[in-house]
């Protein structure tokens, strides 16, 4: 009985000072990381609207592409499928996993690729093409880093958040459409 008690007590401790705080960090973990990273948090974009955002960036067959945080790869998969080259770049180990399980089994692994770092530190300047779905704290420094990095006539399409000193050359539905000059 006094054993059987102890076990109830033990447990409840572990509990109450383990689990729960465990569940609850990795729950904050996942809005807190994308800012120390200057992302935005993983919130995927819907179906309907990855077609929007494919048609906006008027693809050209092998063109390649750069979505900076690529979340579960759906992007990079509509984008192989229109015959671009697309390369993806995220920070959270998981969401790559997940992303190039979806790829392969969409049987896009020959032009869609995704990889584990932040895309802050991945020179854009090959790249023909950009899709961001961002967040308004890191469209500045996007910015600076499209004006430094892209070649001109590159388009950009950016899911819901504005560059605050370009003028978009189109928008549809919240859906931004950038050409670098
Ligand atoms: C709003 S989600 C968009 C996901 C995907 N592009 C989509 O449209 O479904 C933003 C993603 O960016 C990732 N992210 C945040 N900061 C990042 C960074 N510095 N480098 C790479 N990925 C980052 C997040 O983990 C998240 O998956």
């Amino acid at each position: 009985m006094g054993f059987y008690l102890i076990f109830l007590l033990v447990l409840f401790l572990a509990i109450v000072f383990v689990v729960i705080p465990l569940v609850f960090l990795v729950k904050i973990w996942g809005y807190v990381y994308p800012f120390l990273f200057w992302g935005a948090i993983y919130v995927p974009t819907t179906k309907e609207r990855v077609g929007k955002m494919v048609k906006l960036l008027e693809i050209k067959p092998s063109q390649t592409v750069v979505d900076l945080g690529a979340g579960d790869g759906r992007l990079l998969i509509a984008l192989a499928k229109e015959g671009a080259k697309a390369y993806g770049y995220e920070i959270n180990p998981l969401l790559v996993s997940k992303a190039r399980e979806n790829i392969k089994e969409a049987g896009s692994d020959g032009s869609a690729f995704i990889y584990c770092k932040s895309f802050w530190r991945q020179d854009l300047k090959d790249f023909d093409a950009v899709v961001v779905f961002g967040m308004k704290h890191m469209m500045k420094r996007l910015e600076k880093k499209f004006e430094r990095e892209l070649k001109p006539g590159a388009r950009i399409v950016s899911n819901y958040f504005t560059l605050p000193t370009w003028l978009p050359a189109k928008e549809e539905d919240k859906i931004y459409v950038y050409i670098k000059k």
